[in-house]
């Protein structure tokens, strides 16, 4: 089974399946082929993070998080004025090294049975014979036009000046191009040799900074994974670089504390799990980071005893501003998220991104792929707001070869007697967090079904701005009312778009994909 924001990148794993692969062969292949058909945020310009659990008990994490070029600088976004300039959301200087190939090929090398060849097939295929735009594609394509034509993506996206429409036939030979150069040469087809030398001149010639040095110099990275309890069952979380693993376990073991969870959709249920996120996203904004850079606190920010000193701080009534939230627990981050399970029972939560949608929106016609905008993702200036109103600091200020914090959330969640139950995670920038973490507690706490855990309304929290986000139509008025007389901000905003798959006893799998999305669960 694959959950996948797009159709054609689900069948890509399921054909890979079907031809004896495991979960990370296909996991791989479906990252490599959403790359070539859900360009928006699939990619092999940016990066990403694999949480994996083999049927044998084994688990695994691999970090392949873009990192900061070496000519980066803390205030290279900050204009001579000191003002924050876009320059960190798009462009050409917008982009983190790309980890995607290099984290793709590790987890292949390590996990799984297939050789590259197999498992790029499906995507060398789309690209090279072409795949047909389906309505979503193309919609996307008209509404983020502006993001992309100023930098080159029009000669993929436009014909005459006019997006191409559903229904055309897409065919991308410079990217194939690149794919085969990695099926022959690995890693080194994309950070060594004649696709990169042309990528990175086209790069600089329009004021790009990454280099070759960077390139050879980028590595994925095995991390341990976060192992987190909830009521008897298991997490596995990411750890940093991204805040997704930490920020989730602490939201849960604070909300462990209460015996049972409020009706869901009730003014309590919104206060304690708003106030839960609230909490854990002022110590994501201050504390998390790059941990090859930063001294990360992860063991004290998952202990039980420091969520309960948290959860003692959530009055029964009333919301508690972030400002005075912070001084009480002071002591002396477009993205696509899909869901492996094959027919052994090893699963892989894969989270990738460009960032915002199409990246920094510059497409290199070289190598044909969009580069990311992940460097928005630093605290380009500790204290402002970045593309996602999060408010970091100065433990995510930029620096040369630093990860940039995300949020990216892959999970995998046991049953309480250790077996497989649920493989999840999500788009949405800070909403990973929150819109992830919802579809574990409707399913744990609440029972519901997976596709009805995933169309159930979502909150979001994330401490600064201080307020409480609902999306439309997902909350009813009266309990508004009752959260604004509480002392809540409340707010609207689209939150995440989840993929998961969940085990039924006696059923096998079930996959949905959110009904917020246009992909797809594709099983056999
Ligand atoms: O890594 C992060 O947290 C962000 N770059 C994710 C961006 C994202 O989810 C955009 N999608 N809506």
């Amino acid at each position: 089974m694959v959950a996948s924001d797009s159709p054609l990148g689900a069948a890509a794993g399921v054909e890979i399946m079907k031809k004896g692969g495991n979960a990370v062969d296909a996991a791989v292949a479906v990252g490599f082929a959403n790359a070539v058909v859900y360009p928006e945020a699939g990619n092999i310009g940016g990066g990403g993070y694999m949480v994996i659990h083999m049927a044998d008990g084994r688990d695994a994490a691999i970090d392949y998080r873009e990192v900061a070029p070496l000519a980066a600088s803390r205030n290279m976004y900050v204009d001579a004025n000191g003002k924050l300039t876009n320059k960190s959301i798009v462009g050409p200087t917008a982009s983190g090294v790309p980890g995607a190939v290099a984290g793709m090929v590790e987890a292949l090398a390590k996990y799984g049975t297939m050789s590259l060849a197999d498992v790029l097939a499906p995507a060398i295929r789309y690209a090279e014979e072409g795949f047909i735009l389906d309505s979503a594609f193309a919609r996307s394509i008209v509404s983020n036009r502006k993001n992309y034509e100023p930098y080159n993506g029009g000669a993929l996206f436009l014909r005459d000046g006019t997006p191409i429409p559903a229904g055309t036939l897409l065919k991308q030979p410079a990217l194939a191009a690149t794919l085969r150069a990695i099926v022959a040469q690995g890693r080194d087809g994309f950070y060594k040799g004649a696709i990169a030398e042309k990528w990175t001149n086209e790069l600089h010639s329009r004021g790009g900074i990454i280099t070759m040095e960077d390139l050879a110099r980028y590595k994925p990275v095995w991390r341990d994974v976060i192992k987190s309890s909830y009521r008897g069952y298991s997490l596995l979380t990411m750890p940093p670089s991204s805040s997704g693993g930490v920020t989730i376990t602490e939201t849960l073991n604070i909300l462990e504390g209460y015996p049972q969870l409020p009706p869901f959709g009730s003014t309590q249920w919104a206060h304690l799990l708003g106030s839960a996120y609230q909490r854990a996203f002022i110590d994501r904004n201050e504390k998390l980071a790059d941990p090859a850079f930063v001294n990360v606190p992860i063991a004290q920010l998952t202990d039980k005893t420091y969520a309960a000193r948290l959860r003692a701080t959530i009055g029964s009534d009333h919301a508690t501003p972030t400002s005075l939230v912070t001084k009480a627990i002071r002591e002396g981050n477009e993205t696509t998220h899909y869901s492996v399970v094959d027919s052994k029972g090893n699963a892989v939560a894969t989270t990738t991104t460009l960032n915002e949608l199409y990246g920094s929106g510059v497409y290199l016609s070289s190598a044909g792929f969009f580069l990311n905008d992940e460097m928005d993702d630093f605290a380009a200036q500790p204290g402002t707001p970045n593309m996602f109103g999060l408010v970091q600091g100065e433990a995510n200020a930029i620096q040369p070869g630093k990860r940039m914090l995300s949020a990216m959330s892959p999970t995998i969640v046991l049953d309480r007697d250790g077996s497989l139950l649920l493989v999840v995670g999500s788009r949405g920038g800070p909403r990973i967090i929150t819109s992830t973490s919802q579809v574990i507690l409707n399913v744990l706490d609440y029972h519901m079904t997976l596709a009805d855990a995933m169309s159930a309304p979502r909150l979001h929290h994330q401490a600064l701005p201080d307020s409480v986000y609902f999306e439309t139509d997902g909350i009813r008025p009266e309990v508004a009312d009752s959260l604004r007389a509480m002392g809540y901000g409340v707010n609207r905003k689209a939150i995440g778009q989840v993929n998961a798959i969940m085990r039924v006893k006696g059923r096998g799998y079930e996959g949905v994909n959110d009904p917020r999305s246009s992909g797809r669960a594709v099983g056999y």
